[in-house]
């Protein structure tokens, strides 16, 4: 791979920042040319981006796709945007990489996904954590047969601290904007299509979580279409930081992962045994993940190969969520080929 990828960027939130730094510092075969953001005139985005390096910033997206030279966009703006971003950047024949959920309706990701099909254009989804290096080594363990058939998927989904409760009122709630990232992860690790999902949730951490009509807690079963089984526990806020772990267990055995710490030292005295914390949140355990995931886009468009998460990824776990979501209202299992 000789040649240089010019992206556009749209979004200079806490996410598209992320990106950008990564793209400009860390991955040599790709360069950003535009970026775009509705508050591109404030002195905090100027700056930052100018620092960076990018050569051009606009408030009006539509600059990305009219530029020839630029071959794929990264769209990191607010959730509500992200289908018909999709949609003119498929129309103006770029590649694309989307943050995740592609929209919280699955009518409106299906004619997105639809526009990608006719552009004949590359989608990848930001499901970063299927790129860190913990959940990565269970998944080559499961295929590579260590553990036997899977027959039970454990995800456990913590969050060291809630999101700010205007977040709160807009991100579509816990199931699509939390455990999005955990429906995806059970579908990669189960190598197999949830068929039917049943919902527990409550509002245990923050009493104006539920005033917002959101819950903050929740498990979330799952039966898959090679029979195996999925539990998913999350919670806003745990004590002790960001808990993430996965265990597939198999015919033949389990394989598991444990949290990320600062350092692995342990101090043993007579009072106790005591280990460091897990990193604090998503921008210090998974960071390496995003930079393998840009990086893998990157490479998918330069080498024309398939996208490793794609848009029917992106529908799938919308369409679990919607159905844990039904499930919740419902009180009762609730079968995916149920929701539209
Ligand atoms: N993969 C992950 O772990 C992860 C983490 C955080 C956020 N996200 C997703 O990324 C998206 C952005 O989240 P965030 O936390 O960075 O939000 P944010 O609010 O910090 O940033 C969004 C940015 O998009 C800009 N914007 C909004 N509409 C625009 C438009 N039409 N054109 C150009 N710019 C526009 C806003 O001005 C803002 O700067 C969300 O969909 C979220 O779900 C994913």
């Amino acid at each position: 791979m000789n040649e240089r990828l010019q992206l556009g960027i749209i979004g200079a939130g806490r996410i598209g920042k992320l990106h950008a730094q990564n793209i400009m510092h860390l991955i040599p075969e790709a360069k950003i040319k535009i970026l775009a953001d509705i508050l591109a005139e404030q002195d905090q985005i100027k700056n930052w981006a100018k620092d960076l390096g990018i050569p051009r910033i606009t408030t009006d997206y539509r600059e990305l796709l009219t530029d020839p030279e630029i071959g794929a966009v990264v769209i990191c703006s607010s959730t509500d945007t992200h289908a018909d971003l999709i949609i003119a950047a498929a129309r103006a024949g770029k590649h694309i990489f989307c943050e995740k959920p592609i929209d919280l309706s699955a009518a409106k990701i299906k004619t997105a996904l639809q526009a990608v099909k006719e552009a004949n254009v590359k989608l990848q989804i930001g499901f970063n954590r299927r790129f860190d290096h913990n959940h990565r080594s269970v998944k080559e363990a499961v295929l590579a047969g260590k553990i036997g058939e899977p027959q039970l998927i454990q995800i456990t989904s913590r969050d060291p601290a809630p999101p700010p409760l205007e977040y709160v009122k807009v991100s579509g709630g816990l199931f699509l904007d939390m455990t999005i990232h955990d429906f995806d992860m059970a579908r990669f690790l189960a190598g197999s299509e949830v068929v039917a999902v049943y919902a527990a949730g409550g509002v245990l951490v923050d009493p104006a979580i539920g005033a917002a009509g959101d819950i903050d807690t929740a498990v979330v079963t799952l039966k898959f279409a090679n029979g195996a089984i999925g539990v998913i526990n999350n919670s806003r806020q745990a004590a002790y930081g960001y808990d993430q772990r996965v265990e597939v267990f198999g015919s033949k055995g389990s394989v598991l992962d444990r949290n990320d710490t600062p350092s692995t030292a342990v101090i043993s005295t007579a009072a106790g045994v005591v280990g460091e914390k897990p990193r604090y949140f998503f921008l210090e355990r998974y960071n390496e993940s995003f930079v393998n995931e840009m990086k893998a886009f990157v490479a998918a468009v330069l080498t024309g190969q398939a996208t490793p998460v794609g848009g029917f990824d992106g529908l799938q776990s919308v369409l679990i969520a919607r159905a844990a979501l039904k499930s919740l209202a419902e009180n009762r299992p609730v079968k995916i080929e149920e929701i539209d």
